[in-house]
């Protein structure tokens, strides 16, 4: 489930009609779409494309994305610092970036024009919209693991633009999950904590 942290007012949202309404004056969107039965664990990328392509079409339609793939990213991905630093600082493309996380969970900051940075962490289910042009940037959780549905209106569109400002300096990439929201709970994927991308 996802969750929003507005570090500098010290706020959380985790209801999923509170994401939405927060999301909206932004121009980013949020939907929950079923995995548990959908999809086995082990699932390939082709049979994770064929089970979601109900949603994926209406994207397409509705977003004019005209291609979706599956990512797959985990601590043992070669070169995955070399990748997560080149997210990890504020940019933006030239398309929207459309996200739907199967597995894994990872963390956006948005550093919007009107009002101050807020994070949204990802797991499992979650469907995040960045617009094109909205400055951002993306780390993963604890687990370094996410695997997720992209979906791009121009595969070569999809290159950040950096803007050189350090404000993710400012912004520990915090992860907000059960553990965090319930100290004391057993950790679990998804489990809040900080990465250490050095
Ligand atoms: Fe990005």
């Amino acid at each position: 489930m996802a969750s929003i942290s507005v570090p500098d007012e010290n706020r959380e949202i985790t209801d999923p009609d509170e994401i939405r309404e927060f999301l909206a004056p932004h121009g980013l969107w949020y939907e929950k779409w079923d995995v548990e039965g959908r999809i086995d664990r082990d699932a390939s990328n082709e049979e994770i494309l064929e089970a979601y392509s109900p949603e994926i079409d209406a994207l397409k339609s509705k977003g004019g994305f005209v291609t979706a793939d599956v990512i797959n990213v985990s601590s043992e991905t070669p070169g995955l610092d070399d990748m997560l630093n080149k997210f990890n600082k504020e940019h933006t493309h030239d398309e929207d970036e459309v996200r739907f996380t199967v597995r894994g969970s990872g963390v956006f900051h948005v550093n919007p024009e009107n009002g101050p940075v807020f994070a949204i962490t990802v797991e499992s289910g979650d469907l995040v919209n960045v617009p094109r042009g909205t400055l951002h940037w993306f780390n993963l959780c604890s687990d370094r693991t996410i695997r997720c549905i992209r979906l791009f209106e121009d595969p070569s569109g999809w290159a950040p633009h950096y803007t050189d400002n350090p404000v993710h300096e400012n912004y520990a990439p915090i992860c907000l999950g059960p553990s965090y929201l319930s100290p004391g709970a057993a950790d679990g994927e998804g489990a809040g904590s900080v990465v250490d991308l050095s």
